[in-house]
């Protein structure tokens, strides 16, 4: 019997997953199927079990249920402190739950975009689930300070105070601040995690915010943000999210199957279809 995964979401429709992961799937020859599973809002427990008392081996998860996925599955790694669960793995009848969006970023940071973060002014933006999901990842590379920064101050300083009690993390380097608190403050890495781009809105960020040779980077893909457009004006290299897309999606792939698929040609196949 072939070995079925999803991905779990309200909505899913537009997912990208069963695109990418039935290429990694043909490269890698492993013979599974990938499908999307549209879970109602208030059934999101009912339709994994469902899924998994099927035959299900594995699934992704996506918006608005990873940190109900966390609630459900036993946290295993980064997925501990991230407080979110996107991808669960069904093993002798457990349901075990990882979150590769952190490890995503960092292989399409350092891996994709040359852009290593040890000793790096980094600056993140926003402080919902998109920036837990990320942080230990990027702090255990060792920058030299990462600075979140949010327009509801209270929810970075919780935020920053729930990675400070992380063990390994070193202490000195995080902070957590409001816009108008970043003064003249430059990073070489500014992360957009926030939403504002899906309604084309934008972070009040000041313009020095750049340090000379930064990067701009938005998790939101598939579009120029007004925050990657403000970034060029300034003279920053940008970038979207696409890579991490495709990159947490192999650490999914290679979680369940143990095979680690090639990322490179799946990321040109998204932008050559994205551009249309
Ligand atoms: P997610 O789980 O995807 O991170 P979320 O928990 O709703 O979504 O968090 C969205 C983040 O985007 C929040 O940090 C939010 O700021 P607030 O905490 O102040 O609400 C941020 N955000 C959304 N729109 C924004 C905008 N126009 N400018 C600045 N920040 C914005």
């Amino acid at each position: 019997m072939i070995d079925k995964y999803a991905v779990i979401g309200n909505p899913v429709a537009h997912s990208k997953s069963p695109q990418i992961h039935a290429e990694f799937a043909r490269q890698t020859a492993q013979h599974i199927s990938y499908d999307r599973v549209l879970a109602p809002l208030d059934a999101f427990e009912a339709t994994v079990r469902k899924f998994f008392d099927q035959g299900g081996k594995g699934l992704n998860v996506t918006l608005p249920f990873k940190r109900e996925a966390w609630d459900i599955a036993e946290s295993q790694g980064y997925a501990i402190d991230a407080v979110a669960v996107n991808t669960i793995k069904h093993v002798d009848g457990k349901l075990l739950g990882y979150n590769t969006d952190g490890i995503g970023l960092l292989r399409d940071l350092r891996g994709n975009l040359r852009c290593g973060l040890a000793g790096k002014r980094i600056l993140l933006m926003g402080a919902g689930g998109a920036t837990y999901g990320v942080m230990e990842p990027l702090l255990r590379e060792q920058p030299e300070r990462l600075v979140v920064v949010n327009r509801t101050l209270e929810k970075a300083l919780k935020l920053v105070g729930h990675f400070k009690t992380v063990e390994g993390i070193p202490l000195r380097s995080i902070s957590g601040l409001a816009y108008p608190d970043l003064g003249s403050d430059q990073f070489d890495i500014v992360i957009n995690a926030t939403s504002a781009g899906l309604s084309d809105a934008m972070p009040p960020l000041p313009e020095r915010v750049f340090a000379a040779d930064a990067l701009a980077y938005d998790m939101v893909y598939g579009k120029i943000t007004p925050f990657l457009r403000f970034a060029r004006a300034c003279g920053a290299r940008t970038a979207d999210g696409i890579g991490m897309l495709v990159e947490q999606a192999a650490e999914s792939f290679y979680i369940w199957r143990g095979v680690r698929p090639e990322t490179a040609p799946v990321i040109e196949l998204l932008r050559r279809t994205a551009e249309g």
